[in-house]
């Protein structure tokens, strides 16, 4: 996700169909898209049998590299402003851009990875929670409140609406349930670039922000924490904690507007869109 920037281009004095800046695209923008979110939802499956306790985040990154590789596609995250792995791995009360290192998984642990492989210029960015061993019921209804809000965005996603409905959604079921909408970190536009306009806020009033149109790519990554919102970025300069320590779970789609919704260009050709994700029978 990007860091939400506090000059929003969505000002609440701006008209209310300013979208001019939001690019439309056409036929040949959603195959692109279908086949690089496609890479990364298969990615995201490939790692499944490989997130278990005792494996480094590291030995994950190294695979997520390779996964890339042997489809041609190059993670995009990999000399992104510096930050130098392949994936992004944020365990328990990390919120996002965890970086992959020597520490091994245990018993118990929440994970979320974050993937971008860029294929023929198109950008499929994802990420789903893991669950490492035997996870208490704390963390696991953490991890299918935050998908649920996910998905309740995600069928706002459609035209006529506005982004400000998407957030909504999330904001009210992460609420009602008690828990927090991490307000420091927002999805993003992409195709051809990696981060572009629009910012998608998680959390919002509903009939704000731009129309939604035909042809807006973007993604929406709710981070949802079991405390408070507020965040901090560690010394490395990448990753972000709570500010008190509680879980923070995030999943995330990439998306394209359709005329009648949505078209989710990173669902799991596995079906394993949460987990626990059972190999089937
Ligand atoms: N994939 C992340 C996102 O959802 C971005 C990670 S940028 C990185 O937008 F540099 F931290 F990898
Ligand atoms: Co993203
Ligand atoms: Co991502």
């Amino acid at each position: 996700m990007t860091e939400y920037q506090t000059i929003s281009r969505y000002d609440a004095t701006a008209p209310a169909h300013r979208s001019g800046s939001i690019k439309l695209h056409g036929p040949a923008g959603f195959a692109g898209m279908r086949a690089a979110g496609r890479l990364a939802a298969e990615i995201m499956d490939a790692l499944v049998p490989h997130v278990v306790p005792g494996v480094t985040t590291q030995e994950l990154d190294d695979l997520v590299f390779k996964l890339m590789s042997d489809a041609g596609a190059h993670p995009a995250t990999l000399g992104y402003r510096g930050y130098m792995k392949s994936s992004c791995t944020s365990i328990n009360h990390v919120v996002c851009h965890g970086i992959p290192g020597p520490k091994p998984l245990k018993d118990g642990d929440i994970v979320n990875i974050d993937v971008t492989p860029v294929l023929n210029g198109w950008h499929g960015d994802t990420s789903r929670m893991y669950l490492v061993g035997d996870v208490p019921v704390k963390a696991r209804r953490l991890v299918d409140v935050t998908y649920e809000c996910l998905m309740l965005g995600l069928e706002q996603a459609k035209p006529g609406n506005m982004l400000g409905d998407i957030s909504h959604a999330i904001q009210s079921h992460a609420e009602r349930n008690r828990y927090s909408v991490v307000r420091d970190f927002c999805g993003h536009g992409l195709g051809q670039l990696f981060h572009d306009a629009p910012e998608v806020v998680h959390a919002g009033k509903p009939g704000t922000g731009p129309e939604l149109r035909p042809g807006m790519f973007f993604t929406v990554e709710p981070m949802i924490n079991i405390g408070k919102a507020t965040c901090k970025v560690l010394e490395d300069g990448w990753t972000a904690v709570t500010r008190d320590r509680s879980l923070s779970a995030q999943f995330e789609h990439s998306i394209g507007i359709t005329d009648t919704g949505c078209e989710i260009f990173t669902l799991s050709p596995k079906g394993w869109h949460k987990p626990p994700y059972l190999p089937a029978a």
